[in-house]
């Protein structure tokens, strides 16, 4: 496997479920596979669980990890060719990536988007800059238009606590005081997509996701209908694709409440994390939901994903 930017890169999406629900009952049984090998995980942007998670899950298979963080340690990259660097760019990603590459063994990249330019950011300037110049495999750790390690995350979780064979799976948009990217959504959606799912999508008019991501996927502006009867609600705030990058609302009623769960199917409540406080949900939602263990699972997922790799290295 030489990357892992998305579900597409996934043969089999619901094998590798079953495959990482094995992994995690002895998750140091490939210690050795990783052993004199290095995992790279370079950052333009903050985070959490994807560096912590990702760092045990390369521990786990035995390998070493180097982290780097552009946004605050690095050189500034330049990223178009061509281009005369008397600005602020000292280091091109042509030299930056391939110098990296001859470091590790796997290269792990987190880029978000610019929310400004919304051809760019769906061309994925800096991962596809990062596949075409590192001479290892290369895993999103987030781009700027998808989250595949939290999708398939969230997918095993969905596998692991639902109680019918095919769950009905909301995902909710609710509001936010910052705009943010669609890079959640969409990996949720192909990955819900990949499964074996009843999934709806509730958001404010305006909101629609990108036509290739959303697909036949059906969408309900109304988020008391869309949680009627669901078995998981998965809120999520992102900015307007349309009208890209813009937040066209922050309409409170949209926050999800003890009283909207009560709608459901006494659904489980997801979200990546981090989460606002009573601005996405209530903290009594957050307090009676599922999502500590999601964010457990990003450890065993992003730890088959490495073994995938490592085995063909
Ligand atoms: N859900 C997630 O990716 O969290 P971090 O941004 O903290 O990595």
């Amino acid at each position: 496997m030489r990357k892992f930017t998305s579900v597409k890169d996934v043969p089999d999406p619901r094998l590798w479920v079953e495959e990482v629900k094995q992994l995690k009952k002895n998750p140091f049984a490939y210690k050795a596979l990783g052993q004199n090998k290095v995992l790279a995980l370079v950052f333009f942007n903050p985070s959490l669980r994807t560096r912590m998670s990702t760092q045990r899950a390369a521990y786990n298979l035995g390998m070493d990890v180097m982290v780097l963080n552009v946004g605050t340690d690095g050189w500034k990259l330049e990223m178009n060719d061509g281009t005369v660097m008397d600005g602020t760019s000292q280091e091109h990603v042509k030299e930056a990536v391939e110098v990296i590459s001859q470091y590790c063994d796997i290269v792990g990249v987190r880029s978000f988007p610019s929310l400004t330019d919304r051809d760019k950011d769906y061309q994925e300037e800096v991962l596809s800059k990062f596949i075409r110049y590192s001479k290892v495999p290369v895993v999103s750790l987030e781009s700027a238009t998808s989250h595949p390690l939290q999708g398939f995350a969230d997918l095993l979780t969905v596998n692991e606590y639902q109680t019918k064979e095919r769950p009905k799976v909301v995902l909710s948009w609710a509001p936010h005081p910052k705009a943010l990217p669609q890079a959640v959504p969409n990996a949720f959606v192909e990955w819900m997509q990949a499964g074996d799912v009843d999934l709806v999508v509730t958001h404010p008019k305006g909101y629609e996701l990108a036509p290739e991501i959303i697909k036949q996927t059906r969408v309900e502006y109304e988020q008391d209908k869309a949680f009627e009867g669901a078995d998981f609600i998965y809120a999520k705030n992102w900015s307007s694709y349309e009208q890209y990058g813009q937040i066209l609302s922050k309409d409170p009623s949209w926050t999800i409440t003890e009283e909207k769960m009560k709608l459901t199917n006494s659904a489980r409540f997801m979200h990546c994390l981090p989460i606002r406080r009573n601005i996405i949900a209530t903290d009594a939602v957050i307090d009676n939901s599922i999502v500590i263990p999601q964010a457990e699972n990003r450890l065993y997922t992003a730890q088959l994903v490495l073994k995938k790799m490592l085995e063909s290295l």
